[in-house]
């Protein structure tokens, strides 16, 4: 049975959490494949406010199988939060429906430490505005080979042995460059040990239990955390995070194939949001900003930061669809325009004194390019109790046809509020 992705088009935040909820309905099996707990998709049932950090944000369904694929740097103590406070809410999180790569890297306090040292130290706009959640640290010594994963804490030896290695370094660091504390392996290895036991029968081979459940012919659906232009490789590096929330992000963090991958549906918010620093060039001045992160309550589930707010940049979201191939646009948020009489859609940049339409990935020179709007026409009407298509105001429906004709990708579902009801297919 093929296997679907939903990826954040955007900088995060893009409503994840409430579409992979609603999807959850139609699938077997939700698997996250990459970032950590720097994520907070939000999912809201009637009264109640779920906000998923590291957990498939499926778990709020029975009987499905929720997969933390390898590509995760996971962090032991928030998990094993995240499955109380969720237990304790009513809701059924056992190894029946939640398996854990034995091989995910894990998050240790001095990659918090780290991450938080290394953000202080940048001056002002060189700030990436991290969500202090040790994720950059995390994925490098994944990728210099001296991560801890996992499977390790199960074995005394190993992990003490890898823990030492690392903070003969980390320590070094701390405490010359950073001036923090130094660390002693001991405890920081008793202390990851802490809920080993919990966690142990959530533990799995992952990449086989994926590949049984879709010869079994189940239904997967892949859920990524960020958003493309956060991504490591194809994001506006260095105001990214450090994993691949793009398609590959997928392969690569879970172990499925190509071939099984059918649909790659991609969310984009009908306007721009970004949390942290890095630019935003459509970003939107001070007071038309906050209207739209009133309206949107834009504020980071994560952190809780104030979200910046910019108009939706058509250039950034066609290099998002041709990068990773949707099939698909998911257009959520489009009710928080109802605000506007008129509508700024970014169609091209200026950029070196030229007009392109080409999306400008490096960090840096992002900053220099100017936006080129056209102004559609608003619609000025509550949307949130549109339930069909056909309900929609027509210059809602333009402004979603013209999204399509821009990016040549349909947009096949559009969310007009945050509840699972408040969503209709285009
Ligand atoms: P995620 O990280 O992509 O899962 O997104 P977040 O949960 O961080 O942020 C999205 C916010 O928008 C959450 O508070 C959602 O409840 C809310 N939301 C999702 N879809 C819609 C929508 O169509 N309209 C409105 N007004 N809010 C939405
Ligand atoms: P979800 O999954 C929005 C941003 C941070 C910072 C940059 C690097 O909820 O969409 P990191 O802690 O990852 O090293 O920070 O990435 N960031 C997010 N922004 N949504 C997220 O996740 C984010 N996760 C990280 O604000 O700019
Ligand atoms: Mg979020």
């Amino acid at each position: 049975m093929p296997a679907d992705v939903i990826l954040g088009a955007q900088w995060g935040d893009e409503g994840k959490g409430k579409i992979v909820d609603l999807f959850s309905e139609k699938y077997d099996v939700i698997v996250r494949y990459q970032g950590g707990a720097n994520a907070g998709h939000t999912v809201i049932v009637g009264k109640e406010k779920y906000v998923m950090h590291l957990l498939p944000s499926g778990v709020l369904h029975k009987n499905k199988i929720n997969i933390i694929g390898h590509g995760v740097v996971l962090d032991v103590e928030s998990l094993v939060e995240e499955i109380i406070s969720l237990q304790k809410r009513g809701i059924s999180i056992s190894p029946k429906n939640l398996l854990i790569s034995e091989n995910a890297s894990i998050v240790l306090p001095y990659h918090k430490m780290i991450d938080k040292a290394k953000e202080a130290r940048k001056k002002g706009g060189k700030k990436i505005g991290t969500t202090g959640r040790g994720i950059g640290p995390a994925y490098t010594d994944k990728y210099v080979r001296i991560g801890v994963r996992l499977r390790d804490l199960y074995n005394d030896a190993v992990l003490l042995a890898k823990v030492e290695e690392n903070l003969e370094e980390k320590n070094f660091l701390l405490k010359n460059f950073y001036s923090e504390k130094e660390l002693v392996a001991k405890t920081v290895a008793a202390e990851a040990k802490k809920h080993a036991k919990f966690i142990k029968p959530y533990m799995a081979n992952t990449v086989s239990v994926l590949h049984d459940l879709l010869k079994k012919g189940k239904k997967v659906i892949f859920e990524g955390a960020q958003g493309a232009l956060l991504d490591i490789d194809f994001g506006t590096y260095p105001y990214v995070t450090s994993s691949n929330p793009t398609i590959g992000g997928v392969m690569t963090g879970t172990g499925v194939s190509h071939r099984d991958i059918k649909k790659v549906w991609g969310i984009t918010k009908a306007y721009q949001t970004r949390v942290g620093n890095g630019p935003l060039p459509t970003e939107m001045d001070e007071d038309l900003g906050n209207k739209v992160r009133e309206a949107g309550g834009e504020y980071g589930a994560t952190t809780g930061r104030p979200r910046r707010c910019g108009w939706l940049d058509l250039v950034a979201l066609k290099y998002v669809c041709e990068l990773n191939g949707l099939s698909d646009i998911l257009l959520t948020k489009i009710d928080v325009l109802s605000i506007f009489s008129g509508i700024n859609v970014c169609t091209h940049y200026i950029y070196k004194g030229k007009k392109t339409q080409n999306f400008v990935s490096d960090g840096e020179e992002l900053y220099t390019v100017k936006p080129v709007y056209k102004k559609l026409k608003g619609w000025g009407t509550d949307l949130t109790k549109a339930r069909k298509y056909q309900d929609l105001p027509k210059a809602a429906k333009n402004y979603i046809k013209f999204i399509e004709k821009y990016t040549g990708v349909k947009v096949s579902i559009v969310s007009v509020g945050p509840e699972r009801d408040q969503i209709l297919k285009a």
